[in-house]
């Protein structure tokens, strides 16, 4: 089976990495959002990125224009899933939405379409499961920034065929990307490992340890991080964070992986990092 067409769900910071990285790979690439400004605002971010490696020398404005002419925006689901034979969605980190959202596509897409989720911790299995094509469904990890980061994460659900698996990875390789085979575990390896250490930072500052700039700065300078754990967080989301953490507290029951009570105040007053100009750190403009 050859991937021609891409459809990316969820035009926000982790969607338009990826339609912007598959667009660069060749592929024709659909982008979605629930509104036409979320996906002109994911639209121009990628041009925006793909201007700056223009000046950077990176690449010519003749083949970020071939690039920006792959890339078609949307609003209507079934514009991006008729054609499609790869789905990669991106949309906030909820199970019922993304349920809802693969139930749709399942009964949308063509018999053949792959359904990929970016998801950052939740069950692949489950989500699968609200489809009529487990053995279809996958988990394609993608890092943020999407165009910067190596590594993919490639998640198999409990159904997932072998060949469903080698065409992702494939496709993993031919946007430039390191794929890593995982199994479906709640955070799978890499927040498993990444957010408790997050979240613990957070209760640092909470328990009024540290600032949250000693906090990053013992862990920049003494742990070589190139970026402390509190400006991660930020840059992440800390909703992101959030849902994350709510997935290994529930998925495994234990008593470590609690949320950190000053992550839910930050997330209830709307300080979701730099997404939304506050977090930890404040921040002006995009
Ligand atoms: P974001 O908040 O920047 O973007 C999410 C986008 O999805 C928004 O534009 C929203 O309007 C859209 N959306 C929500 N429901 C939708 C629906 N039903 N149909 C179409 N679009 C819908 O979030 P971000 O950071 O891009 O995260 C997206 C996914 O990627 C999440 O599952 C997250 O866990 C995962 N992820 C995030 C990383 C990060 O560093 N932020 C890293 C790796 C994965």
């Amino acid at each position: 089976m050859e991937i021609r067409q891409i459809s990316v769900i969820g035009a926000g910071q982790m969607g338009s990495g990826i339609a912007q990285v598959a667009a660069q790979a060749g592929f024709q690439v659909t982008l979605l959002d629930v509104s036409e400004a979320f996906v002109k605002r994911g639209m121009e971010r990628i041009a925006r990125q793909l201007e700056r490696g223009v000046a950077k020398g990176k690449w010519t404005a003749a083949e970020k224009d071939a690039v920006l002419s792959r890339l078609q925006p949307t609003v209507q689901l079934e514009e991006a899933a008729k054609d499609a034979d790869m789905v990669i969605e991106a949309v906030v980190e909820k199970m019922e939405v993304k349920t809802d959202l693969f139930r749709q596509l399942d009964q949308k897409c063509p018999t053949h379409t792959i359904l990929a989720s970016n998801t950052s911790s939740l069950p692949i299995t489950e989500i699968a499961a609200a489809t009529s094509r487990p053995e279809r469904v996958i988990g394609m990890h993608f890092m943020n920034p999407v165009p910067v980061m190596k590594l993919v994460e490639i998640i198999r659900g409990l159904a997932t065929q072998d060949e469903v698996y080698a065409i992702v990875k494939e496709l993993a390789e031919a946007m430039g990307k390191v794929p890593v085979e995982v199994n479906d575990f709640p955070g799978f390896v890499s927040n498993r490992v990444l957010m408790p250490m997050i979240n613990e930072a957070i209760y640092a500052v909470y328990e009024g340890v540290a600032e949250p700039e000693a906090v990053d700065q013992v862990m920049k300078l003494g742990m070589n991080h190139p970026m402390g754990p509190l400006t991660l967080a930020d840059f992440i989301g800390l909703d992101t964070c959030l849902y994350i953490m709510e997935t290994l507290y529930e998925g495994f029951g234990d008593s470590k992986y609690r949320p950190c009570p000053l992550l839910r105040k930050y997330v209830k007053a709307g300080w979701l990092g730099k997404k939304s100009g506050r977090g930890f750190y404040q921040y002006e403009g995009e």
